[in-house]
C-alpha cells in the first residue's frame, strides 16, 4: 500500500526542515504517541531504522560471544543473517506441518546457553499465526531464563481471533521485547521507521545501539506521526489487503492448491514446481514472486498488491500452472 495522504502531506512539509539536525521534537512526539496508543510510557519505546535495526541490535547484544539465539524455521531471517555475522550460535526449530510454531520443540530446544528467543507472529514467510494460548505460556516460561523477542510486524493485518499481541507482557514487566514497524500497513518501508517496545531497563540497554542516536530521519518521523493517527487509512488498507488476498485464495481454492492461512500482506502457497522454475516462469509474465524458503522448495511467497493489480498474477498463474 502507498503512504496515506496525511503522511505524504507531513513528509512534504518536513522537507523544508531537512537542513536541521535535532531542532525538531518529532522523536519524543512519536514515542509519546506510540506509548499512548499501546497504553505504555515513552520510556517503553525506542525507534530504529526500521524494525530491522531493532532485530539487529538484539541479535548483537544477545548473540555476541557465541550467545545462543533460538528461532523457528523458516522465519524472518534478519536475526539469522545478523547473528551469523557476529558469530552467534543459532538454533532453529522447524515449524509444524500446519506452519504453527512447534512450541513443545522450542521448549525442549531451550538450554542454559539460550540468551534470546525470536518469535515472529504472524510468521514470515508463511503468513499464519501461532495462537496466543500456546505462545503466551511458552513466553511466560522462557522469559524466566532469556529475552523473548516478539516480532509483530504484521500485527495490524490479523483477523484470526486466536491471535493476541504480547505487548501486555511488556506492560506486566516481563522480559519481552516486541517490535512493530511503519513499513507494512502504513506503507512507509522506504522511510525506515520501526519500534522496539519493552520495559525501560531493556530499552536503556538496546537504545544506545541505534545508529541514529536520536537524530532519526525527520521525514520518516513526521510521516509515521501522521500515519499512526490516521486510522481511516489503516482501515482502508486492511480492507484492500483482504480483497487482494481473497482474489488469490479464491484462485488457489479453485485450482486445488494448498496454502497457509495468511494473516499478513502476503500468502504462502504450494505450486508443486521447483521455486526457481516457478519464479522464472512468473517473471516472464511480469510477476516477481518470493525467493526459495527451504525446506519448502516447491512453495511460493506472494506479496499482495492492490486488488485491481492482482489480475496480472491470476493470468500469469493460470498460464504457468496450465
Ligand atoms: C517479520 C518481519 N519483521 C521485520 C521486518 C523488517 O521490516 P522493517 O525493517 O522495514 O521495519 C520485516 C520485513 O519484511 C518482516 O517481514
Amino acid at each position: 500500500m502507498t503512504p496515506s495522504a496525511s503522511a505524504r502531506r507531513a513528509m512534504r512539509k518536513s522537507l523544508a526542515k531537512a537542513n536541521l539536525y535535532n531542532m525538531d521534537i518529532a522523536l519524543p512526539e512519536l514515542k509519546a504517541l506510540i506509548a499512548k496508543q499501546f497504553g505504555l510510557t515513552p520510556k517503553h519505546i525506542f525507534v530504529g531504522v526500521g524494525s530491522t535495526e531493532i532485530l539487529n541490535a538484539a541479535a548483537f547484544i544477545y548473540g555476541k560471544n557465541g550467545g545462543e539465539i533460538l528461532t523457528s524455521d523458516p522465519t524472518f531471517e534478519s536475526i539469522h543473517v545478523y547473528g551469523k555475522t557476529i558469530g552467534a550460535s543459532l538454533k532453529k526449530v522447524p515449524l509444524r506441518d500446519d506452519f504453527e510454531m512447534d512450541i513443545p520443540a522450542l521448549r525442549r530446544a531451550m538450554s542454559r546457553k539460550t540468551k534470546l528467543i525470536y518469535v515472529c507472529n504472524p510468521n514470515n514467510p508463511t503468513g499464519n499465526i501461532t495462537p496466543d494460548r500456546k505462545l503466551r505460556s511458552f513466553c511466560e516460561e522462557a522469559t524466566k531464563k532469556a529475552l523473548a523477542f516478539v516480532d509483530e510486524a504484521y500485527h495490524e493485518y490479523v483477523r484470526d481471533r486466536r491471535y493476541k499481541s504480547l505487548i501486555d507482557m511488556v506492560k506486566a514487566g516481563k522480559n519481552v521485547l516486541v517490535s512493530r514497524t511503519a513499513s507494512k500497513i502504513h506503507g512507509l518501508a522506504g522511510m525506515r521507521i520501526g519500534f522496539g517496545i519493552a520495559k525501560p531497563e531493556i530499552v536503556s540497554e538496546l537504545e544506545p545501539y541505534m545508529t541514529a542516536m536520536s537524530l532519526n530521519n525527520i521525514v520518516g518521523l513526521r510521516a509515521a506521526l501522521a500515519s499512526y493517527q490516521d486510522t481511516d487509512h489503516q482501515v482502508f488498507c486492511l480492507r484492500k489487503n483482504n480483497e487482494a488476498r481473497k482474489v488469490v485464495t479464491d484462485l488457489l481454492d479453485e485450482m486445488g492448491r494448498q496454502y497457509a492461512p495468511s494473516e499478513t500482506n502476503f500468502i504462502f502457497f504450494h505450486t508443486g514446481k521447483p521455486i526457481e522454475q516457478f519464479q522464472a516462469e512468473m517473471q516472464k509474465r511480469g510477476v516477481r514472486v518470493g525467493r526459495p524458503f527451504p525446506p519448502y522448495l516447491d512453495w511460493c511467497r506472494l506479496s499482495l498488491v492492490k486488488p485491481e493489480q492482482m489480475s496480472l498474477f491470476v493470468r500469469a498463474f493460470r498460464e504457468v500452472m496450465a
